[in-house]
């Protein structure tokens, strides 16, 4: 994904990529064993006792959340979770795709906090446990596409950022967040590895975009908590900007006055300019963006302008 020093690590290996034809007939059997069926029955059943169980006074909640009508568009096919949680862009830990997951095993990621200062009237520390208990945690399924010109359908849990902006009050000369990941070179190869790179990883939204009730603070997927490779235990995803702006594993989230320089903007800012929402018009350098790859499938569509999610923000981009 970055500029020249990278080798081409985003081609799905042929062990990982199942073919089209395998992945159908495993569905067809499955169905024909009535797997599928049951399968749903259970995960219906499952979902209603889990949801009775949450509504008792004085219960603790926990995942899976019931998922929000409003994302849940029943056209898209969600991904295979083995894909989604097999193929990662983690620099932390590798360039690799195919081997983060293998290389978190020293990643710690409990207990873990997330500190909230810059011009705000009330800083917090707030633990990411005690925000799986008191934030208004859903479901939503979500279209997230990779500046490398492929995507996936993604069920993430979490809670829209506007909520936790709220807690602290920002002041009015705040214009931009910036988010930080962590840095602990012990529990991460990639910073060794990669040392040029301007570490920690940060990304940054203004304002206006990260009120955006479709800006999600992320702490599950697919019904769980996030495993490491995905950025546990919290991530920001934004569903109509490129992949490298849904950032991992964070620690810090800042508000500031100026434009906050991210790692990619400053490693190529001609191939990751701080905007980036997703547009099949504005050319890059080396990925063309008029089409998109799912990564399980292997089927190929157009680009949808703001990733399918124009009616949410266009109007942010209107000067
Ligand atoms: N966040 C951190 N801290 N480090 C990273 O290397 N990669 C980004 C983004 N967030 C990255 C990151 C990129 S390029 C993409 S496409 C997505 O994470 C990938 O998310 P996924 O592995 O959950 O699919």
């Amino acid at each position: 994904m970055p500029n020249v020093i990278i080798p081409p690590g985003w081609r799905l290996p042929e062990k990982l990529a199942t073919p089209e034809s395998v992945y159908r007939s495993r569905r067809a059997f499955l169905k024909q064993l009535g797997f599928t069926g049951a399968g749903a029955l259970l995960g219906s059943i499952a979902a209603s006792q889990h949801l009775l169980a949450q509504d008792k006074p004085g219960a603790k909640k926990t995942y899976p959340f019931p998922r929000n009508p409003k994302f849940n568009d029943p056209k898209l096919r969600v991904t295979d979770e083995e894909f989604a949680t097999g193929y990662n862009n983690f620099y932390e830990f590798t360039t690799s795709k195919t081997r983060v997951k293998r290389l978190t095993h020293r990643f710690v990621i409990s207990p873990w906090e997330v500190e909230v200062g810059g011009l705000v009237e009330k800083p917090a520390k707030f633990s990411v446990d005690d925000l799986v208990s008191t934030m208004p945690m859903e479901e939503r399924l979500y279209r997230f596409r990779c500046v490398e010109a492929w995507s996936m359908n993604v069920p993430w849990t979490g809670f829209p950022l506007s909520k936790l902006i709220e807690k602290v009050s920002p002041k009015s000369d705040a214009k931009f967040i910036k988010f930080t990941t962590f840095f602990r070179p012990e529990q991460a190869p990639g910073f060794a590895e990669y040392d040029a790179y301007p570490w920690p990883y940060t990304e940054g939204l203004r304002m206006d975009e990260a009120m955006n009730p479709l800006t999600l603070v992320t702490t599950g997927m697919y019904g769980k908590p996030l495993p490491k490779q995905n950025g546990a235990p919290i991530r920001i995803v934004v569903p109509w900007k490129y992949g490298y702006k849904s950032i991992k594993s964070i620690v810090r989230i800042d508000f500031v006055t100026e434009q906050p320089k991210t790692l990619w903007e400053t490693l190529a800012p001609d191939e990751y300019p701080f905007e980036s929402n997703v547009n099949p018009n504005v050319p890059h350098p080396r990925w063309s963006q008029r089409t998109e790859r799912v990564i399980d499938t292997g089927n190929r569509f157009n680009t949808q302008l703001y990733n399918g999610y124009g009616e949410y923000v266009a109007k942010l981009y209107q000067s």
